[in-house]
């Protein structure tokens, strides 16, 4: 991929190659991410994020990679309430509206599919900041970073997923972005009514990765290497009753933290509701916070290749 003047909107769209890219861009941005260093490369560059759904890192994250980076930004995080959507306006003439104004959007939404539906009437790069239960593709990359960063060989250890498999955007995006690694073993803990996508299963099967399904959670501790806790999806169950029935199943405590390696990492892209116990976040291996600082960077770096600044 170019990146330059291209639509992100699915985590299966990167080769190894553009990951490669894209982290060592992230690494030169780290310094102006962590405030210490200032820069203007993306000076008259306008954002747009359209928000149809809550969030507090990936809009933000951005919007203090654009900013940090001397770039401006115009935002609605009420989308569903407030644009001409309310109206009966399509998001694909939305696309071609907002291109007007801006030079790049981010835009999130509960409909998978939707922020392509967008891409189509857009003139200028659509990012995807997660559509539904599909896909959330920078979310996903930051995590990865995360994990080279991390992880002694990053192109051989065993990650462990658990939580919301069927609805969390992440874990998909995570699965799809570590295809382009030679040896990475999967392990999915989740109860059989939140089991991983069979699509996503089968791929990783095919393209010859070992995957196991489980629902022992304190059997997968030792063997893994990267432990990624997702939150039970609350937005995307039919009633608060049905969502209770699974909440608060698998809870990584001060405890369980014993059974992990002593150089394992735990990444989470937040938010938390009760599935990593505060009491958690003292261990160094847990590396939740540093992420939202790598978000950040990552999310500098995808602006400035997306925008054909580096
Ligand atoms: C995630 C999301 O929105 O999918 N949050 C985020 O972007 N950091 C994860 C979640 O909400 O559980």
């Amino acid at each position: 991929m170019n990146f330059k003047g291209e639509n992100i909107l699915s985590s299966d769209q990167f080769s190894r190659r553009d990951l490669d890219r894209l982290f060592s861009v992230t690494s030169e941005m780290l310094p102006f991410a962590d405030k210490k260093e200032r820069s203007n490369l993306l000076e008259d560059k306008i954002l747009a994020t359209l928000f149809f759904e809550p969030s507090t890192r990936t809009r933000f994250s951005f919007e203090t990679a654009m900013l940090r980076l001397g770039g401006r930004v115009i935002s609605n995080h009420t989308m569903e309430a407030t644009s001409c959507i309310t109206k009966g306006e399509t998001l694909y003439d939305t696309g071609k509206v907002m291109s007007t104004f801006a030079d790049i959007i981010v835009m999130r939404h509960p409909e998978s599919g939707s922020v392509e539906k967008l891409a189509l009437g857009a003139t200028i790069p659509v990012i995807n900041g997660g559509d539904g239960a599909s896909d959330h593709p920078t979310q996903g990359l930051l995590d990865l970073y995360t994990i080279q960063k991390n992880v002694k060989n990053s192109d051989s250890f065993t990650i462990v997923i658990v939580g919301d498999l069927k609805n969390s955007r992440v874990a998909h995006a995570q699965c799809r972005l570590l295809k382009n690694y030679r040896d990475v073993k999967f392990v999915f803990v989740s109860l059989k009514a939140l089991k991983m996508p069979s699509e996503i299963v089968s791929e990783l099967k095919e393209k010859g990765f070992s995957v196991t399904e489980t629902e022992d959670f304190l059997g997968a501790l030792p063997v893994c290497d990267v432990l990624s806790v997702t939150r039970v999806q609350k937005e995307r169950f039919s009633s608060e009753e049905e969502y209770k029935k699974f909440k608060g199943t698998y809870v990584l405590t001060p405890e369980l933290l014993k059974k992990l390696k002593s150089d394992a990492i735990v990444i989470s892209p937040l938010p938390r509701v009760d599935e990593i116990h505060q009491d958690c976040d003292k261990d160094s291996r847990c590396k939740y916070f540093e992420q939202v600082k790598h978000g950040v960077a990552l999310r500098m770096a995808l602006l400035a290749l997306v925008l054909g600044l580096k």
